[in-house]
């Protein structure tokens, strides 16, 4: 299961296209984002779906329980690897999500279904002042990994340095925030390296920037495979 999944924040299918035309014969693991998927819908999954690519579609669901089980089921019709909710919507909606997913997904493999805890964008100080959450930010993100894992999600979103901690819940772990050495860390606080991230167990790492943005992104990309799976 544990793979390297490259963040196609790309503006349109064009911008994707183009990079996936310098990929050789390599089939990535692709995320696709809000950003790309409001603007090419559920036709543009299709067609990687069926050119053989693994698709984790990252749309961080959040809203009523009912709602987010019709949202999953076409999600789940939609033959994705893996999707997302915010555990911030809590325990009932992320069953809901589950459910919904397995309805959608009869006769295919269920996508598995993570979640987000605490965004990355905040810090304790936004989670007291602004959201009236007086724990911490890593208290708040192991109670939602717990009521996560209580709803029977998969896994978490979340960074290297957690992620040996949710595989000792019983968790999968993808781990974003990944730098090679001497990259450009840009918005990224916390950043760490393929061999970091398969140091502390993470199973899945999203890789964007040092990939898209590279010269040569073929050649970092199989870079961060071998360093990540040892391969
Ligand atoms: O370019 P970069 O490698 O920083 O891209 C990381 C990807 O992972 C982006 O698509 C970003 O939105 C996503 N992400 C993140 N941190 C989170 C959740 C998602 O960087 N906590």
């Amino acid at each position: 299961m544990r793979d390297v999944i490259i963040a196609c924040d790309f503006k349109n299918k064009e911008g994707l296209m183009s990079f996936l035309s310098k990929m050789g014969d390599e089939k990535p693991y692709l995320k696709i984002g809000m950003e790309l998927f409001y603007r090419e819908g559920a036709p543009l999954v299709k067609e990687l779906k069926e050119s053989g690519y693994k698709i984790f579609l990252d749309l961080k669901l959040h809203d009523i329980p009912n709602t987010v089980y019709k949202a999953m089921r076409n999600l789940g019709e939609l033959g994705v690897d893996i999707t997302n909710v915010h555990a911030a919507g809590g325990v009932e909606m992320i069953r809901m999500a589950k459910k919904g997913l397995e309805e959608g997904a009869i006769g295919k493999n269920r996508p598995l279904l993570i979640a987000v805890t605490v965004l990355t964008s905040l810090n304790d100080e936004i989670l007291k002042d602004e959201l009236k959450i007086n724990l911490s930010s890593k208290e708040t993100v192991d109670a939602y990994a717990d009521n996560a894992l209580k709803a029977g999600l998969d896994g978490v979103v979340c960074s290297p340095y957690e992620a040996k901690a949710m595989a000792e819940k019983g968790l999968i772990s993808v781990t974003p925030g990944i730098r090679l050495e001497g990259d450009a860390v840009g918005d990224q606080k916390r950043v760490a390296t393929p061999t970091f991230a398969r140091e502390q167990g993470a199973t899945f790492i999203v890789v964007g920037r040092s990939i898209t943005d590279a010269e040569n992104p073929l050649e970092v990309y199989r870079k961060c495979k071998k360093d990540f799976l040892g391969a």
